[in-house]
């Protein structure tokens, strides 16, 4: 259709997105009807908007007044596992009740391109080389699975734990195939619900829109803050609403060891009626890539680690502690009735962050170039931006070596957050269980490993020993298989095997 006698060519004028159009008569009609197909589901004018507002924002003199107006989180709002170990049951407790009534909802945000870690497909199917080979996505299902099994137990009720997952349009059939193809891990499939974030055009810094072909604009997904404008245009919401989900854990991709529904975080934040709740490690390397957990002009708020400046982050407190140590780890807990407040009423008020990238484009030549600096941006909101409109927002803290290790980059030397670093931490954890459930492991001598091993030639590598989700999802129930039990380095503990580690028990 000529885009002349459509109107979209004087849309794009007005808009001053015009040079969208320009390889238009090199064009085959096929791309032509393609083309017109993206820019007709366009509002030009709102991504303008977004452009002004988000570039306004993220100007250096208002990124530095922020850092003079940032303030650690108070002391009143913060649970901790370990300072508050006399609550910790009645939490659990209280989470599993939620569960047992059916009441909680996961998130998973999985909408992200995965880029640093350089993988043609969704960070869920990636497989760190555990023992069982088990991606991502399967540890999460087998998590949620078990957690509804001790849910079960405890109420002697069927429950079930609804799994919201959002994808974007670049991972979302691959991953609805994945879990198609793996019969979902045993999860029953219509508890299982995908939906899809939107996208938005990369922009050069003039505001003009970047084409990644003649025929194709570069678009990428909107952040994981489009959750919550897909949580309302996919009926995702009104879905929550027909299940009667009051609470609902969201949480990101990457992190082996995320708790999925943790009934212990559920419960502190159901116990203290928070309506908005984020769960945090401390911070304590000041260059970690991590978001703080904050409050900015009285209002809670992450600051996330590409926005704070380093003198922000290196202020210690007297303790010597860093100042804004409440290193987020993306596991957030919303009420429904917020969620929906969000939806309804704040997700318009919130603004883009800008993320300067190097964008492939075609020039005026029709040739495409791939610069070696920033020459454009991408527009992303951020999940965390709505704590600001929480009436009782709380914050809870965990410990790292149990509840957080992300797979960010690809296996390199030095390099952080790697598959290597999360299936050591996945072992080594699962050896902690092991002692603490009273069994031990001996090497080939016979002698007990300590917990912390270190190996002759200076590595530390962890016991190669992984436990099933499917067998104990947080340590527990563990001591009628371990107990006072030898095992070599080398174990497995998995629904089929329990005989073969009694079988290795000395
Ligand atoms: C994120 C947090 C950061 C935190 C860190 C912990 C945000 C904005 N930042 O940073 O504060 O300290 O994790 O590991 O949450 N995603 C989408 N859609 C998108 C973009 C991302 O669903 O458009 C998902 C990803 O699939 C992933 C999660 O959001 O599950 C986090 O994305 P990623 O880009 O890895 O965030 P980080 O920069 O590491």
């Amino acid at each position: 259709m000529d885009p002349n006698a459509s109107g979209l060519a004087q849309r794009l004028a007005e808009a001053g997105q015009s040079h969208l159009l320009q390889f238009w008569s090199k064009l085959s009609p096929e791309e032509q009807v393609e083309l017109t197909s993206d820019l007709q589901q366009m509002d030009f004018q709102e991504i303008n908007s977004f452009f002004e507002k988000a570039m306004e924002m993220s100007s250096s003199s208002k990124q530095e007044k922020m850092d003079a107006r940032m303030e650690p989180v108070p002391r009143e709002v913060l649970g901790s596992v370990t300072r508050d170990r006399e609550s910790l049951k009645d939490w659990e407790l209280e989470g599993l009740k939620c569960i047992s009534q059916s009441k909680v909802a996961v998130l998973l945000l999985a909408g992200g391109q995965g880029t640093r870690l350089g993988v043609s497909y969704p960070k869920g199917m990636y497989d760190v080389g555990l023992p069982s080979h088990k991606t991502l996505f399967q540890i999460q299902a087998e998590r949620i699975l078990k957690l509804q099994q001790l849910a079960e137990q405890k109420h002697k009720v069927k429950c079930c734990i609804a799994w919201y997952i959002m994808t974007s349009g670049r991972t979302m059939d691959s991953t609805r195939e994945y879990f198609s193809r793996h019969n979902y891990f045993g999860l029953d499939k219509n508890n299982i619900i995908f939906f899809q974030q939107g996208m938005l055009p990369a922009m050069d810094y003039n505001g003009k829109i970047i084409m990644e072909n003649k025929a194709k604009l570069s678009m990428a997904p909107d952040g994981n803050g489009g959750l919550y404008r897909a949580l309302g245009n996919q009926g995702i919401l009104d879905d929550m609403e027909r299940r009667g989900i009051g609470f609902i854990h969201v949480y990101c991709v990457d992190n082996i060891l995320v708790k999925v529904a943790d009934p212990s975080f559920i419960g502190f934040c159901v116990k203290k009626g928070a309506d908005c709740g984020a769960k945090v490690v401390e911070k304590t390397n000041p260059t970690e890539a991590v978001g703080v957990v904050c409050k900015v002009d009285g209002l809670y708020q992450v600051v996330e680690y590409s926005e704070i400046t380093l003198a922000t982050a290196e202020k210690r407190s007297a303790d010597g502690r860093l100042m804004f140590n409440a290193g987020n780890v993306a596991n957030h807990f919303f009420s429904f009735s917020f969620l929906r407040d969000v939806v309804q009423k704040y997700e318009p008020k919130l603004q883009h962050h800008v993320a300067q990238k190097k964008i492939p484009y075609v020039n005026a030549e029709g040739q495409l170039i791939k610069p070696d600096k920033p020459n454009g941006i991408k527009m992303e909101k951020f999940v965390f931006d709505i704590f600001q409109f929480a009436k009782t927002f709380v914050v809870y803290e965990v410990l790292r070596e149990d509840e957080f290790s992300p797979l960010k980059n690809a296996d390199s030397q030095d390099a952080k957050d790697t598959p290597t670093t999360a299936r050591h931490a996945l072992m080594s954890l699962h050896h902690r269980w092991v002692l603490n459930a009273g069994g031990h492991f001996i090497d080939e001598n016979g002698r007990h490993v300590p917990a912390i091993p270190s190996l002759k030639d200076g590595t530390d590598l962890p016991i190669k020993c992984e436990i099933s989700p499917l067998v104990s999802y947080g340590g527990e129930g563990l001591e009628e298989l371990v107990k006072g039990r030898e095992f070599h380095p080398n174990l497995m503990i998995d629904e089929n095997r329990v005989q073969e580690l009694v079988k290795n028990g000395v």
